[in-house]
């Protein structure tokens, strides 16, 4: 005890002022009884280090933080904690912004089913679909060229990375019974799905070309209003997943994509539907 004191009275003595500025805040923080007081203090403070040091909190108003149909899902699901809410959330919302058209969803890239597992929950109380899920099981295929960062501070994907075995993934999303389960590289599977339309379809390969071969199979079979969504469009760690769907979208009517700052990026597909003919 006596030498934690002294410890204690050493570090105060020693420390640098910053270091006390810091001490005297936190007790200041601490001090505060009123619950919402503390709770926007502590907001601020937080928010500050955080500026200091080159990052950005979320604005603690936003209501997606107590979207209960979302937050329900999610924290019942087996992968709650285990990976960020906020890219989750907007794909559950994009899902359910399509919950009316006609077809089915799609999903490359499924590792152990996190978002499919959100796909299939987000329209349960919809019309049947079927959930197409493509993955190789086997982890990324090689990288190529497109797909080195520029980043130095990105990681650089190696073949096999992020693999998980179709069984795990089958055991994750075992409550949903329209899942249908294209095991293989990309794109060998997509011939059994060709005849279909898709409402849906959430790309997230991490790599240059099995997000090129899947735009280009999926765009032409996805309804008018619906969402192709990219989860790897704005990471420095797959910058050819950003050039398969720049150069693509450059061609046809949606002209470019939209990039959203949790890093997904996304179009919705252009055009009449049949019934409006
Ligand atoms: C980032 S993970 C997908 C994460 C998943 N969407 C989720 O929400 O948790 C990328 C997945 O793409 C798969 N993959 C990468 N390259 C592939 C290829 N050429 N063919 C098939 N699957 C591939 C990997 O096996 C891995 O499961």
């Amino acid at each position: 005890m006596l030498s934690r004191l002294g410890m204690a009275a050493d570090l105060a003595l020693n420390a640098p002022s910053e270091m006390l500025a810091e001490m005297r805040q936190l007790m200041a923080l601490n001090a505060i009884t009123d619950p919402q007081q503390h709770h926007d203090a502590q907001f601020d403070y937080l928010c500050a280090k955080a500026s200091r040091a080159g990052f950005d909190i979320y604005n603690k108003n936003l209501m997606w933080m107590d979207e209960p149909g979302f937050w329900k899902i999610w924290k019942a699901s087996p992968y709650w904690n285990k990976q960020r809410a906020d890219r989750k959330f907007v794909l559950w919302s994009m899902v359910r912004s399509t919950r009316d058209l006609p077809g089915d969803t799609a999903e490359c890239g499924v590792l152990d089913g996190a978002s499919s597992y959100l796909v299939c929950s987000a329209r349960r109380d919809c019309g049947p679909f079927l959930h197409h899920a493509f993955d190789s099981f086997e982890g990324l295929s090689p990288p190529e060229a497109e797909d080195q960062p520029n980043s130095p501070m990105a990681f650089r994907w190696s073949s096999g990375d992020l693999a998980v075995s179709i069984e795990e993934a089958m055991d994750k999303l075992g409550r949903f019974d329209n899942i249908r389960y294209h095991k293989g590289w990309i794109p060998s599977r997509f011939d059994e799905v060709a005849q279909l339309r898709f409402s849906f379809v959430h790309v997230d390969v991490d790599l240059y070309q099995p997000t090129r071969d899947s735009i280009e199979f999926f765009y032409p079979r996805l309804v008018p209003g619906g969402i192709l969504l990219c989860d790897d469009y704005g990471y420095h760690t797959c910058p050819g997943a950003r050039k398969a769907f720049d150069d693509f979208v450059a061609n046809v009517p949606e002209r470019s994509v939209i990039h959203l700052p949790t890093g997904q990026g996304f179009i919705v597909k252009r055009g009449r539907h049949l019934a409006e003919d």
